[in-house]
């Protein structure tokens, strides 16, 4: 079977790996930098932006592929799902329509309220400042304000982490409606939720899904939860699927939404096939939510793909043909810490074709797993580009080794030029979210 994979992130390279992992399949790649993991097992690939539909669809016809995966949003929002599906290929993504979860955040939240799914937060969307000023009063500036479309993730700025006075509101809301940030001239402002954050990814075959473990990212840049947010600086996840702070019942009912989500979108006659990634905050009240996505996350793909013990592939038919229900997931009961490798300067100003030393043997004598980012090759070396370069990923039955072991793999990277949230997956930083979580459900 020859598969195609469109994106050329770690999150990608991920993928890759659980395709080959299925005995049949040859792998074609269509990603816009010479990822070399995605290089290595790929038969071919082609050097392209991952939102030139036309130039995708026509490698796609000449290669024969019989199944399309899409790892990032944009080409969801430029609809190749609908492309691909038009020329009798089968993918394994929503649709342009359905990944309006993830690609049109006012349409996510009216959906929500439309069929009164559980998890909701207070919102408004403006086009006005004015009118905009007075909401934003009206919670008395516990807000987050976003952009309605897409932002590689960087576009939402929440009150007491990125502002703390109206007036710093009301510039932000100004620049996104003026500089139509994520698109429009609009913004959405939403209830700020107070709590630890989450993530749930799933598979849907349209009628229901299949849930993975929960991961934790850390999307600030710098130790501690401080600077700017990333796309994702690592995540860890546990060996009983839940997280040291998220008990059994709030995994539940988080999976429970996103149920509700695909059923709202079969409903809308707008079924969601694929991947599906949803985004709590536990609160005091349980979880609310914060965002979907409509593939896996990055990093978080990382943290559950190697735990796969099902043929991907088979899941993927299943989940196009809508009989997922005939399957039950077989996740291997492992922990994980996933730990990105970024340039230095990443969030800010990129430091851009650094050299990074990576010395692949000594990493898998850790037992640790590498996944290539945003990298080109150059000789032995590999040049950072402006985004995320490179991830490992420990896995061990303790969260603990399996930080050691990721922190293992991490040395054996040497450049002068980058840089890494090493505190993410420690003992100290998860005993921070637990106390953080007992004083928000009044424990402490
Ligand atoms: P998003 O791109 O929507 O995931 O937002 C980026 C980050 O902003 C999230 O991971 C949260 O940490 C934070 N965030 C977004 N919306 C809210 C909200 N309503 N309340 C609190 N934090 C939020
Ligand atoms: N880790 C956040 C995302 O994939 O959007």
């Amino acid at each position: 079977m020859n598969v195609l994979i469109v994106g050329g992130g770690a999150r990608e390279h991920a993928i890759c790996d659980a395709v080959v992992r299925s005995k049949n399949a040859t792998i074609y790649s269509v990603m816009s930098n010479l990822n070399p993991g995605i290089k290595r097992l790929a038969k071919e690939y082609l050097l392209e932006k991952e939102t030139n539909i036309d130039s995708i669809v026509d490698y796609a016809k000449n290669k024969h592929i019989n199944l399309a995966l899409i790892g990032p949003e944009a080409p969801l929002e430029k609809g190749l799902t609908d492309a691909l599906t038009k020329q009798g290929i089968k993918v394994c993504a929503p649709t342009q329509n359905a990944a309006r979860i993830e690609t049109d955040k006012e349409y996510m939240r009216n959906l929500v309220q439309k069929y009164k799914i559980s998890g909701q937060l207070r919102y408004e969307t403006f086009t006005d400042t004015k009118k905009a000023k007075t909401f934003i009063e009206e919670l008395q500036g516990n807000v987050a304000i976003k952009p309605i479309g897409l932002t590689g993730g960087k576009g939402v700025r929440v009150a007491g982490d990125h502002f703390t006075t109206t007036a710093q509101a009301i510039s932000y809301v100004d620049e996104v409606i003026n500089q139509k940030i994520g698109g429009t001239a609009k913004v959405i402002i939403e209830e700020k939720a107070e709590g630890e954050e989450f993530t749930i990814q799933g598979f849907s075959d349209g009628f229901r899904i299949l849930p993975l473990p929960a991961v934790q990212d850390h999307k600030r840049l710098l130790p501690d939860d401080q600077g700017p947010n990333t796309g994702g600086m690592g995540s860890y996840s546990c060996k009983n699927k839940l997280l040291p702070f998220l008990p059994k019942k709030d995994y539940d009912q988080s999976v429970r939404i996103i149920q509700k989500i695909i059923q709202a979108l079969q409903t809308e006659k707008c079924p969601y096939i694929g991947p599906i990634y949803g985004q709590f905050m536990l609160t005091k009240d349980g979880p609310k939510i914060i965002e979907f996505n409509a593939r896996f996350g990055d990093p978080e793909a990382m943290n559950v793909l190697p735990l796969l013990k099902n043929d991907f592939i088979e899941l993927c038919t299943l989940m196009i043909d809508g009989k997922l229900s005939e399957k039950k997931l077989e996740i291997e009961e492992k922990s994980t810490v996933c730990k990105y490798v970024v340039p230095e300067g990443y969030g800010i100003k990129s430091m851009t074709g650094e050299k990074i030393h990576v010395d692949e043997q000594a990493i898998k004598k850790t037992t640790s797993l590498l996944f290539y980012a945003s990298v080109n090759k150059k000789d032995e070396d590999i040049v950072t580009l402006s985004s995320r370069s490179l991830a490992v990923v420990g896995i061990s039955d303790e969260l603990t080794d399996a930080e050691k072991i990721c922190e293992q793999g991490l040395s054996q990277i040497k450049s002068d030029h980058i840089f890494i949230r090493h505190d993410i997956g420690t003992k100290t930083l998860i005993e921070k979210r637990i106390r953080h979580m007992n004083i928000i459900r009044g424990k402490l």
